[in-house]
């Protein structure tokens, strides 16, 4: 592929998973880059890199704080899926960096619905998966993934900073991006081609093994009302099941989660 038309990357490094990985210095976001890439081309397992973004995006609209130090791509693939099923590429990515972390490092790694990869409890990743659909087909998808690397805790704004963390923050240390990436692309490609095999059962269970706020009591923020409950279980469609305090089971699609600190 050339990505003509599009600004020249600094480097195009090809892994031996079949992975290219096109690095920049700095790009708005890499899922919107990711995008424009992919409608120029019909490949897949084109990963976007850069060392900064200047307007990463989060989940519902938010923005995400990206300087250099951090982890930020975006992988385009071109999944054999129903347009339902796009969510279950979060799950594993999430899946693929809570082992890539823990397997490196040693840290305590959780994940928490829908996309979070946490560290002692703090936020460390968040993945953003968007997917171009035609005729009710999946035609690509970006899978976003931002990892706060070698980040110091005061870049982050003060909002973030008790309920986010960084790999640096954590070890006392700056870690090796290098091995780090190409251990997670490791990671993703064997949860990928499990997807693929139709073991996505598996997967999931995988993934709740890792969701310590399963059975925990939480609060859901959907839009401006909040849904107090406890996290029950996680659907094959990947929705989370909350039982209200009055035994009511609520399938809820989107939002998000947070630990209640008193009951339990
Ligand atoms: C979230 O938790 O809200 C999702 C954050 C996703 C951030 C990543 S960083 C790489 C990719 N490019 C973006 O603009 N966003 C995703």
């Amino acid at each position: 592929m050339s990505p003509q038309n599009l600004l020249e990357p600094k480097k195009i490094e090809n892994t031996s998973l079949g992975y290219r990985i096109f690095c920049y210095d700095s790009l708005p976001s890499t899922n919107d880059w990711a995008k424009r890439v992919a409608q120029r081309s019909k490949e897949e397992r084109i990963v976007i890199l850069a060392e900064t973004q200047t307007s990463g995006k989060g989940r519902l609209k938010r923005y995400w704080v990206s300087p250099k130090g951090g982890v930020w791509l975006s992988i385009i693939l071109r999944p054999k899926m129903p347009p339902q099923g796009v969510l279950k590429l979060t799950f594993i990515a999430s899946l693929a960096v809570a082992n890539t972390i823990n397997e490196m490092f040693h840290l305590k790694t959780e994940v928490k619905w829908p996309n979070d990869v946490l560290v002692n409890g703090k936020k460390v990743c968040g993945i953003l998966t968007e997917a171009n659909i035609r005729k009710n087909a999946v035609e690509f998808v970006v899978l976003g993934v931002g990892i706060n690397a070698n980040i110091k805790l005061e870049s982050f704004p003060c909002d973030l900073q008790n309920t986010a963390t960084s790999l640096k923050h954590e070890l006392c240390n700056t870690i090796d991006l290098r091995p780090f990436i190409k251990k997670f692309l490791r990671y993703f490609d064997r949860y990928y081609k499990r997807l693929q095999q139709g073991l996505w059962r598996m997967l999931l269970q995988e993934w709740k093994c890792l969701a310590s706020f399963l059975g925990k009591q939480v609060e859901i923020n959907i839009d401006s009302a909040i849904l107090v409950g406890k996290a029950w279980d996680i659907t094959e469609d990947c929705a989370l099941i909350l039982r209200l305090d009055d035994g009511i089971l609520k399938k809820i699609l989107t939002g998000d989660v947070k630990l209640c600190v008193r009951k339990s």
